[in-house]
């Protein structure tokens, strides 16, 4: 009895004396639901945008919302051996996919701070909460600059298509061709003026395209995602040019 006397009273001083250290102490855990309110938040940029703006966090395939997003979704990626198309023996590989996120966060979201580790952990456990059925190949981008950088051939396109892939992929941020997120669209440029800033973006879809590597300076500020070959066609940019240069001035 008196040896559990002086056990409880040494288990008391223990606690009294580390209990208020251990929380500090104490490994943090990531958790999917606050992963999941990152990814809808505007509050992780400096611009507006979210995760959600460019990419799905479901299988589109299967449940088409009709959006048209710039990068592909994120869902059954966490698995992946490698991220932004790198091989998977590349050494500078991303130790995870919410590690791969960090280039979207300074250079679309425009946020230099990053994230914390606490939410670094949120998004990686609701990355992995939304891979079902892992894929560990890289995900094929398929950027699409014009080698010539001419972009001639957009001439023509029908309108009335245009005006619904319009509203599927760029109204979020150009609302009705208007100033919201981005910029107003000007209307009277030539065809191949919009064809280009869709597929180059803010300079990395002429970067990661091979055309121009110093075709993107993260110092400019600049964040529209291009659209690659696989996100949108050369007939529905075409029909996208069609329908902007039918609107009236801004
Ligand atoms: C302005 C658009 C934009 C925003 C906002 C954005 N991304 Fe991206 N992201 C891209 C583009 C474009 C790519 C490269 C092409 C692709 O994956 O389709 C990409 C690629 C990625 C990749 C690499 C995918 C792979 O499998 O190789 C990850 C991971 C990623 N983004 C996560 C995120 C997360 C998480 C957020 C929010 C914190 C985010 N992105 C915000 C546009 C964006
Ligand atoms: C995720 C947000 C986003 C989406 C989606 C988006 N844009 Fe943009 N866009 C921008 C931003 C931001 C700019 C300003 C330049 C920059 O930051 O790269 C811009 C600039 C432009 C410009 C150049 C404006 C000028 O005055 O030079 C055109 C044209 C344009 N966008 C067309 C489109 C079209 C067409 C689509 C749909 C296929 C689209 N954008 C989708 C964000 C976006």
């Amino acid at each position: 009895m008196k040896n559990i006397g002086l056990l409880v009273a040494l288990v008391s001083l223990f606690i009294h004396t580390f209990a208020p250290l251990l929380p500090a102490q104490t490994p943090i855990r990531g958790q999917a639901s606050s992963g999941r309110q990152l990814f809808y938040s505007s509050a992780l940029s400096t611009n507006g945008l979210s995760c959600a703006h460019c990419h799905a966090d479901f299988d589109e395939g299967k449940q088409n919302d009709g959006r048209i997003r710039a990068a592909h979704s994120l869902y059954n990626g966490a698995g992946r051996d490698t991220w932004w198309g790198g091989a998977p023996e590349q050494p500078d590989s991303f130790p995870n996919m919410a590690a791969a996120a960090l280039i979207c966060i300074e250079d679309y979201m425009r946020s230099p701070q990053k994230l914390t580790a606490q939410q670094l952990l949120d998004l990686q456990k609701y990355l992995e909460h939304i891979t079902k059925r892992p894929v560990s190949s890289p995900q094929a981008i398929a950027p699409a600059a014009d080698k010539t950088g001419l972009y001639p051939g957009f001439e023509g396109g029908n309108k009335f298509k245009g005006r619904d892939y319009f509203y599927a992929a760029c109204h979020s941020c150009h609302p009705n061709g208007n100033k919201g997120i981005a910029p107003a669209v000007p209307r009277d440029r030539e065809p191949a003026f919009y064809a280009k800033k869709i597929r180059e973006g803010n300079g990395l879809g002429a970067v990661l395209s091979g055309l121009d590597p110093n075709a993107y300076d993260r110092r400019s500020g600049l964040f529209m995602p291009f659209f690659g070959a696989d996100r949108l066609d050369n007939e529905k940019i075409s029909d996208i040019i069609a329908y902007i240069n039918s609107l009236p001035s801004p």
